[in-house]
């Protein structure tokens, strides 16, 4: 379910999940089967329209909880606002957030806002789960299917609109998928049953699936073609509409990831995209896979591919991704 830090002999054995685990959220026990998981996420706007960037902030923040299989239960709003600016903008960003943290079930409880010339939004949330019931992402098994639910690119779109290379309406499949809740994902892969799940942010696929693959002990093999990936961002690459993280993303992971050399530079680009409000990344049993994949597919909100499979790991090999 969670594996421990050698180092926490003092752990408090009622904190389940905790930040040395480098997982989503962390999980601490209640009573016998009630535990929190809490995670708190903010960033500056990437999005021109207030309400939207408010969507798309909450969201992302409401994600952490989905990825652990937790229900939100309540939120509370964090924002950086300058006091030049027109305040309707806050009340629009503020509604933005609601609408999500209200789609979700969740009740918002408050927040705090602070003075700041750059502007900041996102939500502190907690939520619900069985302690038996915890998603962490270092469960993957040998044999597992991988799957993800959004397809990646909203990095390289957002900073490509930045640049003015591309309009507002060339933004949109970017800009809902990132509005759009993980909650029926969520909800699929609780009632299935799966092994492991992140979601796919800043270190984008290739290092959210590093992360799963090293704490899970595996090597994980993707089908670079099996890898959905939004409208133009490979022309967008090619135009070199790429955001710095992409670059980091790729520096830092490169020791624990093979390229096959089919695999164009693009492509490889895409994979070290860093996402906004991503898709869940789920290691499910092979077996379970169809029943998972037709759950969340059975909306509209989201959209499941299966992208890869997990290896069984060579223990001298740093090798933790392969990608075909
Ligand atoms: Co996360
Ligand atoms: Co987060
Ligand atoms: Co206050």
């Amino acid at each position: 379910m969670c594996y421990l830090d050698k180092n926490t002999e003092n752990r408090d054995p009622n904190l389940l999940v905790g930040f040395d685990m480098s997982d989503d959220a962390g999980v601490y026990q209640i009573t016998p089967d009630l535990a929190l998981v809490q995670t708190v996420d903010f960033f500056t706007p990437i999005v021109d329209d207030p309400f939207l960037y408010g969507q798309i902030a909450a969201a992302n923040s409401l994600s952490d909880i989905y990825a652990m299989g937790g229900k939100p239960l309540t939120a509370l709003s964090i924002a950086c606002f300058s006091c030049s600016l027109d305040p309707s903008i806050l009340v629009d960003i503020l509604k933005g957030g609601e609408d999500k943290i209200k789609e979700s079930g969740t009740i918002l409880l408050g927040g705090h806002t602070v003075t700041d010339e750059e502007m900041k939004y996102g939500l502190s949330v907690t939520g619900t789960i069985h302690p038996a019931k915890v998603v962490t992402n270092s469960g993957a098994k040998p044999g597992d299917l991988l799957i993800l639910t959004k397809p990646l690119g909203t990095g390289i779109i957002t900073t490509a609109f930045k640049f003015d290379m591309i309009t507002e309406a060339e933004t949109k499949e970017a800009t809902t998928n990132m509005a759009t809740l993980n909650r029926a994902a969520s909800e699929a892969m609780q009632r299935v049953g799966v092994n492991a799940c992140t979601d796919v942010t800043g270190f984008g696929l290739i290092g959210h699936t590093c992360e799963m693959a090293q704490g899970s002990k595996v090597r994980i093999r993707i089908q670079s073609a099996a890898v959905p990936i939004m409208v133009g961002v490979l022309s967008l690459i090619e135009q070199e509409a790429i955001p710095g993280g992409a670059f980091s993303n790729r520096r830092y992971f490169q020791d624990w990831v093979t390229f096959e050399d089919a695999v164009s530079e693009n492509l490889r680009i895409a994979f070290c995209d860093p996402q906004t409000s991503g898709g869940l990344l789920i290691s499910v049993p092979k077996e379970r896979a169809d029943e998972l994949l037709a759950e969340i597919n059975k909306g509209k909100e989201s959209k499941a591919f299966i992208i890869g499979e997990v290896l069984g790991k060579d223990p001298l090999s740093p090798i933790a991704i392969e990608v075909i």
